[in-house]
């Protein structure tokens, strides 16, 4: 549905250079909810503003819905028609939200079908089904600042569908919001995403927003894709940064003299006996420093870090043996484990 290739975008501003995506390949399938994740500064806003050609990326090719939207010529208010109406089939949801404090609910909701030129009648019959589908239906004569965070959003969600979108582009859209908000508001995208068939490219700094609602993610840094993938095969990419920070397990090494390993397992694998056979078989003494069990992408998988006296070199056997075993073995460097995207966004 979403195909970048080759994606670069550099700003220039004060005779500087910054390069903001640097040859971004991005494959998002039709009815999938995609999340791009990444630090501060990575990216992902401007990836986003290419991908519906609010900025007009420097190289490469953006493709929706199999239209190459990069050969639509013009920008700003001078867009082609063409590029104007391919982008009214792309929803844009905002961190905040970019309602019309002068407008009513039902009025901002109107906006984009008053540029679509479609009736009064039309319009008022389009935006009072959208804000039912988002739960609000009673506050269409209401005004933004009569509302929560949570609802002002749904307001800029039901804007974002008024064009019949086939895909929705989101950009920190629950930022602002506190938990138990951020919860529903990803939880009615989801329902779209399901209900409409609906495709969703959202980006975000916050690890729980794609545990809970992405069926695939991509981890940028530094203008690139550093790691992407579904959920299921990122779980089962040793290494895969995005994989720990998803689903971590804490416990550190208690000692220079030891080696910690991440045991994953997918479904109904059981590590219990395992790891009691690996104790066994090789007569030594293996400590638990912390395992989970987690619905992750809608897998369920979990986690054990174990620790085996003896350093890396001392363990090559025993770790071959769980590798055997089937179970996926991460070998864990636990001064050097990433800590991924704890910073705030911009
Ligand atoms: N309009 C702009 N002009 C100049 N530099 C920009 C502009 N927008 C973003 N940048 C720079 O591009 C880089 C990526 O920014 P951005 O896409 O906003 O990242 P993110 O959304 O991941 O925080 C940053 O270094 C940022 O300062
Ligand atoms: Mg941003």
């Amino acid at each position: 549905m979403i195909t970048t290739t080759g994606l670069s975008k550099v700003y220039r501003s004060r005779g500087r250079e910054v390069t903001a995506l640097d040859g971004v390949d991005l494959h998002v399938r039709e009815g999938e909810v995609y999340g791009v994740i990444g630090r501060s500064g990575a990216g992902k806003s401007s990836l986003i503003r290419c991908v519906n050609l609010l900025e007009r990326p420097t190289a490469g090719t953006v493709t929706v819905a199999g239209q190459d939207l990069t050969a639509l010529a013009g920008r700003g208010p001078r867009a082609s028609k063409e590029l104007r109406q391919a982008r009214s089939r792309i929803g844009m949801v905002f961190q905040h939200f970019n309602l019309l404090s002068t407008r009513t609910v039902q009025d901002n909701v109107e906006l984009p079908l008053e540029i679509l030129g479609l009736s009064g009648k039309e319009r008022s019959a389009k935006a009072l089904g959208l804000l039912d589908l988002v739960g609000l239906a009673d506050k269409a004569r209401s005004y933004p600042a009569q509302l929560s965070g949570g609802q002002k959003q749904r307001v800029g969600i039901a804007r974002a569908l008024a064009g019949d979108p086939k895909v929705l582009l989101s950009d920190e859209a629950t930022s602002a919001l506190d938990p138990e908000t951020t919860r529903s508001v990803l939880q009615l995208l989801r329902d779209l995403n399901r209900q409409l068939g609906l495709t969703v490219l959202l980006i975000t700094h916050e690890m729980d927003v794609v545990k809970s609602v992405c069926d695939s993610a991509a981890l940028m840094d530094d203008g690139r894709i550093v790691e992407s993938g579904t959920v299921g095969e990122l779980l089962a990419t040793p290494g895969s940064r995005l994989a720990a920070a998803l689903f971590p397990v804490g416990g550190e090494a208690t000692d220079d003299d030891r080696t910690v390993v991440d045991v994953t397992f997918h479904g109904e694998a059981a590590t219990q006996p395992v790891v009691s056979r690996l104790s066994r078989t090789y007569n030594i003494d293996i400590s638990i420093l912390g395992a989970a069990v987690d619905t992750v992408g809608g897998l369920q998988i979990g986690r054990m870090r174990i620790e085996l006296p003896g350093r890396y070199e001392d363990n090559v056997v025993p770790i071959g043996f769980l590798r055997e075993q089937g179970l996926q073995i991460d070998v864990v460097d636990t001064a050097n484990t990433p800590v991924l995207l704890k910073e705030g966004a911009k």
